[in-house]
């Protein structure tokens, strides 16, 4: 099987390959190449390799770094890359049935004058390789992996940056003759480089090209860093010959690096050092050639000690009798053993040798399981293949792992499945590649708006299709009536193609949106009549006419959008607004949100005459339609979604997204450069002007109306974290977000920030958003977002509604402290809330007075998964209105506590000796 997969994979890419792939021809030395990674054009370093730009990348930025005692050239560029979602890869071409060593570097340099230390993986293929952690700007990161080519071209990806940017310096990568990293296992594992190490060293320069010939880095054993080659043995002497070495063949270690090595002169040699990436199963060798001139009497016989493994030990070593002869390599080592991060290891002579154990070098790597990633990556690849001068089709990598392609959407599987394809309005010519049929987990399919031909094929193998957008394209034949046998097909759009002949009949009858419009040829059978025949037959009698009459090509967009709203309507009449699946609600379709038009905004808003807020996002006004319907219109800065789909995307998203506590989206407009936004307008402004602003804070909101409102609103987050699928994060609560609607209940408004949650993984963003005096410092610090950054602003939303006081004061909070969090923690760590109540509150119960402010310390903990989730919250602020209703209701018996009640204090004795950190992690008393 993979043998199959390979020659498909190769016949496939072959002629991609000379278009896009780095030719190794291009490389001075057979077998290399090198990559300079930011670099502008070709260079000889010198030791005599040759490196290439990599500016065929039309990915990332370059950076020019400069790095003290760093003057190679390679080392003064690198690349980097968007701290986003997706993956960056390069994608190399290999000789299959071929050794390789591949090694990547990864120089800091402060190329981002951030100083913040960037942490990102790199893959290779599927496969995660390694993660990178720079701890030090100075210093080269470098990962070395030994492979087995099955395919004709491998990928290095960069990915999943927690902090900073990912980046890369240089890629490399040395072809090998033949063999000696042949394994039993490396048809399903990789070797990554551990320890490659010269004893007995000149220098602290390492032995590589040209002294070897496939450039291996021999380390030198007396360089000084950390846990490397330390404990070393007493009596251990470096000794060298200039005498060539017989090492049977070029791949074994070149002579520079066996013609030294070291000598326990007391019997023994012993070293510890650090093993990266184990313990695990590894492949471990040492190199050993008599390289001194012993008298005929003596022997040279030892073994190898490695705690807890007494095995090893039994085989005892005579390099001269193994080797049969002097200078000649022998080199015992094991195919797989198991072996410790630190790895402490002694050669200790036998009692009958006359001379101590001896080391000329040795090789340590670790296996590394390959991941096949997606099932699909086969069908995936050979359709990148027909679209070679796309940048789409050359993300590279897998489809999926370790991130997918910017327009697929993957399972979750262990063998991830595509679910969805968007490739709407890339200009795909020809036929509809066959290959979407081989797609069995294909949940929705988008190819509108392209040019594509041909007929549509047979879905039949992609059961789970349930969207199919083929609209605004050239396709001609007859819709395939296999098209009604696929169970879960809610949505086939394919209006404004040439589709001719019969809608097939069971596709009428279907519990389905069909749109198949704009096909003159295209029609229904007779005797058909129900009410969606009656109305799309008229539509599309109108598009006709429509199309034949004025053919003039600036109708063309309110002819779309008289069928869009036509579809909208359409949808709401039959109530078929399907459900979405967790893809769709990424899907940029901005033909699900209503269209309005720019005259219709006008007109509602007076010409954009009342303005009634402004924010990060743009200016907001008041507007209201004929029919009496207010709106609040916002129009987007410019500049604040950089493009099309940026919008699109957020638009789509809005539409799909329904709750009683947020606030309405009702349409977009996106004309004469205008971004528009409409959404239900809110009588009674925004909380932050209730509690600091224009309305007047003499009738300020009293206790039990702030609980309302803090729980309205935490229902709405909690609608967006999990009652949407993927979960949404808001990125920007506060109070001005939070809107109060004519009875005073809350909504939570502007998604504008939002960003959807891909399966609970938490997300990486390459800008920190949000708002000073919300921003979770966990997110600031880690760039981490997730759902416990909207908790910790909720947290001060909380702390806000308690006190009365803004997130961020210069004066409010005494000396040194300018933040509400660290303020109320200090007063509350002191067992002291009264201090931190609002003094406009008449009057309170002290128990759910305590209950939100505990909720609202544990919200802003520190640490983002000490805070309870927003559920958790919401339901706190429902017992503490129960609180304040029981107490309504029996009042006059049960005391009400005033602001001046000194019944406040007593929970504060118990308080005393814990710390806020203690007192936060406390489970909350009941
Ligand atoms: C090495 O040996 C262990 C234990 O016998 C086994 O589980 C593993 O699959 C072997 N191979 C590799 C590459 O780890
Ligand atoms: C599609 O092709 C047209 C004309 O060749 C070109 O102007 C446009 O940029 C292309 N669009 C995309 C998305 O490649």
């Amino acid at each position: 099987m993979g043998a199959t997969r390979s020659l498909l994979l190769f016949l496939s890419l072959s002629n991609l390959l000379c278009l896009l792939l780095v030719d190794s021809s291009m490389a001075q030395i057979p077998g290399f190449v090198s990559l300079d990674c930011g670099g502008t054009d070709n260079h000889t370093d010198e030791l005599g390799i040759e490196w290439s730009s990599d500016n065929y990348m039309s990915r990332g930025q370059i950076a020019t770094i400069s790095v003290a005692n760093e003057t190679r050239r390679q080392y003064t560029t690198l690349r980097y890359f968007p701290a986003d979602d997706n993956k960056y890869c390069y994608t190399l071409s290999v000789v299959r049935r071929t050794r390789y060593l591949v090694r990547s570097t990864f120089l800091y340099g402060n190329f981002d004058d951030n100083n913040v230390y960037p942490k990102f993986d790199v893959s290779f293929g599927a496969t995660h390789w390694a993660t990178i952690v720079v701890s030090d700007s100075t210093t080269i990161e470098t990962q070395e992996l030994i492979f087995l080519a099955t395919d004709p071209s491998v990928s290095v990806c960069l990915s999943n940056a927690s902090t900073g940017q990912p980046f890369i310096s240089t890629l490399e990568l040395r072809q090998f003759n033949g063999s000696i990293y042949m394994n039993q296992y490396e048809n399903d594992f990789f070797l990554s480089v551990s320890a490659r190490i010269n004893f007995g060293a000149e220098s602290d320069a390492p032995v590589r090209y040209p002294d070897d010939p496939f450039d291996r880095i021999w380390q030198s054993d007396s360089i000084k860093k950390a846990n490397y080659l330390v404990d070393v043995a007493p009596g251990t002497e470096k000794i060298s010959t200039v005498k060539m070495i017989d090492v049977m063949r070029d791949e074994w270690p070149p002579q520079k690096v066996m013609q030294t090595a070291v000598v326990g002169r007391n019997g023994s040699l012993t070293y510890r050092l650090n093993l990266d990436g184990f313990p695990s199963f590894g492949w471990a060798f040492t190199y050993l050639a008599e390289i001194e001139d012993l008298s005929p009497a003596s022997t040279r016989k030892f073994r190898l000690v490695l705690p807890g493994n007494p095995d090893v030990s039994k085989a005892v070593v005579n390099i001269q009798e193994n080797a049969q002869g002097k200078y000649r390599l022998y080199e015992p080592g094991y195919y797989n053993i198991s072996l410790p991060f630190v790895l402490s290891f002694r050669f200790g002579k036998t009692a009958d040798s006359s001379e101590g154990p001896l080391l000329n070098a040795m090789e340590i790597n670790k296996y590394i399981e390959k991941s096949y990633g997606s099932a699909d990556g086969l069908v995936l690849a050979a359709l990148a293949v027909t679209y070679p001068s796309f940048d789409w089709a050359q993300e590279g990598g897998d489809p999926c792992v370790p991130a997918p392609w910017t327009w697929v959407r993957c399972s979750s599987d262990m063998q991830p499945r595509i679910t969805s394809i968007k490739l709407s309005g890339k200009n795909l010519t020809g036929d509809i590649p066959r290959e979407f049929a081989k797609l069995g987990g294909l949940v929705e399919l988008w190819l509108n708006n392209n040019s594509l031909a041909g007929s549509i094929p047979d879905f039949s193998g992609c059961p789970n299709l349930k969207i199919i957008h083929i609209e605004n394209n050239l396709l001609t034949g007859g819709l395939p009536p296999s098209l009604a046998d696929l169970p879960n097909l809610r949505e086939l759009y394919v209006q404004n193609n040439m589709l001719s002949g019969e809608v097939p009949p069971r596709l009428l009858t279907k519990d389905l949106i069909l749109n198949y419009t704009g096909n003159p040829d295209l029609h229904e059978g007779d005797n058909r009549g129900n009410r969606k025949k009656i109305f799309v037959g008229l539509l599309a009698g109108g598009s006709v006419l429509l199309i034949v009459g004025i053919t003039s090509f600036f109708l063309l967009p309110t002819l779309k959008r008289i069928l869009r709203k036509l579809c909208s309507q359409e949808k709401s009449s039959d109530g078929l607004l399907p459900e979405r699946s967790p893809s769709s609600l990424a899907d940029p379709a901005a033909e699900s949100a209503h269209c309005f038009a720019l005259s219709e905004i006008a007109e509602a808003t007076n010409n954009f005459e009342r303005k009634i807020g402004s924010g990060g996002f743009g200016v907001v006004y008041y507007g209201r339609f004929k029919d009496g319907k207010e709106i609040a219109v916002k129009v987007l800065i410019n500049d604040t979604f950089q493009g099309k789909r940026e919008f699109s995307n957020e638009v789509s998203l809005l539409s799909r997204i329904h709750h009683r506590n947020l606030v309405q989206f009702l349409g977009y407009c996106q004309e004469s450069g205008k971004s528009i936004l409409v959404y239900e307008f809110m009588h009674n402004g925004t909380l932050r002007e209730h509690l600091y602003g224009t309305f007047d804070r003499g009738q300020g909101i009293d206790w039990i109306k702030r609980l309302e409102i803090a729980h309205d609103a935490a229902k709405g987050i909690e609608y967006l974290h999990v009652g949407c699928v993927p979960s949404i994060i808001h990125r920007d609560l506060k109070t001005s977000n939070i809107l109060l609607d004519k009875n005073m209940r809350a909504k939570v408004g502007d998604f504008g920030l939002s960003k959807i949650a891909v399966d609970g993984v938490s997300h990486v963003s390459s800008v920190v958003r949000g708002t000073v005096g919300y921003l979770d410092p966990e997110y600031y610090i880690s760039q981490q977002l997730t759902d416990k950054s909207d908790v910790y602003s909720f947290g001060v939303i909380l702390l806000e509604l308690i006190s009365g006081r803004e997130a961020i004061s210069n004066e409010s909070f005494g000396s040194n402290c300018r933040n509400i969090v660290q303020w109320a923690k200090m007063h509350m760590g002191n067992g002291d809330i009264r201090s931190i109540i609002d003094p406009t509150l008449q009057s309170y119960e002290s128990q759910s007075m305590w209950k939100i402010a505990e909720k609202a310390l544990m919200c802003v903990h520190a640490n983002g998964s000490a805070r309870p989730p927003i559920s958790e919250v919401a339901k706190e602020i429902q017992d503490a209105i129960a609180v304040e209703k029981g107490a309504e209701i029996s009042s006059g018996e049960v005391s009400r506590h005033s602001a001046h009640s000194s019944s406040l204090n007593l929970p504060a004795v118990e308080l005393q000796h814990l710390s806020v950190e203690d007192y936060v992690n406390q489970p909350t008393p009941r």
